[in-house]
C-alpha cells in the first residue's frame, strides 16, 4: 500500500489506481481502525472498487472541551490493518496539508445537522462537512463509504453530497459491533473493563425501545424506559434518546415510515453514540 501526504502525490496515485480502469472508492478515517472501519474496506473491495483510506485526526470536528489532543494516533498500526485489509492507497495529510494557511472556507448543512449530536457539539457537524468535501475532491473517488454507527453524519454527508451536486456515490455500512452487542468505535479504548461491562446497556435499551415501538407501543414511554434503563446502567448525562425519521431526522411520534432511534450518552468521560433501524410492521 502507497502512503502520500501531499496533494500532489495523491493525485498522481488515484491516476495510476485508475490505470486498472476499476472505481475508485474512498474510505475516510481519523483512524484509531477497527473492525468497523476495516468493513468499510471490505464492502468496497466487495464491489471490486481500488481502496484509497484516508487517516486525517480533523481538529475542525472537535469542540473546545473535546478530546481532540487525547484522540488515539496510531498510523503503524493502522496501515498495516488496511494493507491485510487490501487499500490500495493511505491518504495521511497533516494539519498544513487540509487547512493551509488562509484557509477560511466552511461547508455548514441546515435540517440535518441541527438537532441531536448538533445540538449536543456547536460547529461539529460543519467540521465534518469541510473537511469530507475537501477529501472527495481532493481523491474525486466513484464511491465514498461511511459507517452507520454515525448515522447523524452519514444523513448530513448525504445531504450536502445531494445539495452540491457531487457526482459521488454515498454508499453506507451497517454498524459492527463486538459479541455483546457494543457498537465498535474508537472511542470505546476510552472506557475502564466496567465501563466497557455496562456500555451493553446501551445496544440494549435501544433494542428494547424498538422491540417495544415495533409491537405498538407508544414512542414516547418506550423512549422514557431507555433512558431510564441507561440511568440505571451508569450513564449520564444521557444527551438524547430520540425516534427519528431515518431521512430527515426530524423527531416521530408514531411510527408510519422507516424511523431510526438514536442515542448519545456519557459513560464516564466517555460520550457514546449508536443507533437502530425501525420499521413499520
Ligand atoms: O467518521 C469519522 O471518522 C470522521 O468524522 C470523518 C468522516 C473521517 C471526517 O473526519
Amino acid at each position: 500500500m502507497q502512503i502520500v501526504r501531499n496533494i500532489a502525490d495523491l493525485r498522481q496515485a488515484v491516476a495510476n489506481l485508475r490505470i486498472s480502469g476499476a472505481q475508485v472508492a474512498l474510505v475516510p478515517t481519523m483512524g484509531a481502525l477497527h473492525a468497523g472501519h476495516i468493513a468499510l474496506v471490505d464492502a468496497a473491495r466487495a464491489r471490486g472498487c481500488q481502496v484509497v483510506a484516508s487517516i486525517f485526526v480533523n481538529p475542525t470536528q472537535f469542540g473546545p472541551n473535546e478530546d481532540l489532543d487525547a484522540y488515539p494516533r496510531r498510523e503503524a498500526a493502522d496501515v498495516a490493518l488496511l494493507e491485510a485489509a487490501g487499500a490500495a492507497l493511505l491518504w495521511a495529510p497533516d494539519v498544513a496539508a487540509m487547512y493551509p494557511a488562509g484557509f477560511a472556507t466552511r461547508i455548514s448543512v441546515d435540517g440535518v445537522s441541527e438537532r441531536w449530536d448538533g445540538a449536543a457539539r456547536p460547529g461539529h457537524f460543519a467540521g465534518v462537512a469541510t473537511v469530507v468535501t475537501k477529501l472527495l475532491q481532493q481523491v474525486k473517488p466513484d464511491i465514498a463509504l461511511f459507517g452507520e454507527k454515525d448515522y447523524q453524519q452519514l444523513a448530513v454527508i448525504r445531504r450536502f453530497v445531494a445539495d452540491l451536486d457531487i457526482d459521488i456515490e454515498i454508499v453506507g455500512v451497517p454498524t459492527q459491533r463486538d459479541d455483546d452487542g457494543v457498537a465498535l468505535s474508537s472511542r470505546n479504548a476510552y472506557l475502564s473493563p466496567d465501563e466497557r461491562l455496562a456500555a451493553r446497556a446501551l445496544p440494549r435499551a435501544l433494542g428494547e425501545a424498538r422491540a417495544a415501538i415495533e409491537r405498538g407501543d407508544d414512542v414516547a414511554p418506550a423512549l422514557a424506559a431507555a433512558v431510564v434503563r441507561l440511568g440505571e446502567a451508569g450513564f449520564g448525562p444521557i444527551d438524547y434518546v430520540a425516534l427519528v425519521d431515518a431521512a430527515t431526522l426530524e423527531p416521530v411520534e408514531a411510527l408510519n415510515a422507516p424511523a431510526r432511534l438514536l442515542a448519545a450518552a456519557r459513560l464516564g468521560k466517555t460520550r457514546l453514540i449508536d443507533n437502530l433501524g425501525v420499521e413499520p410492521v
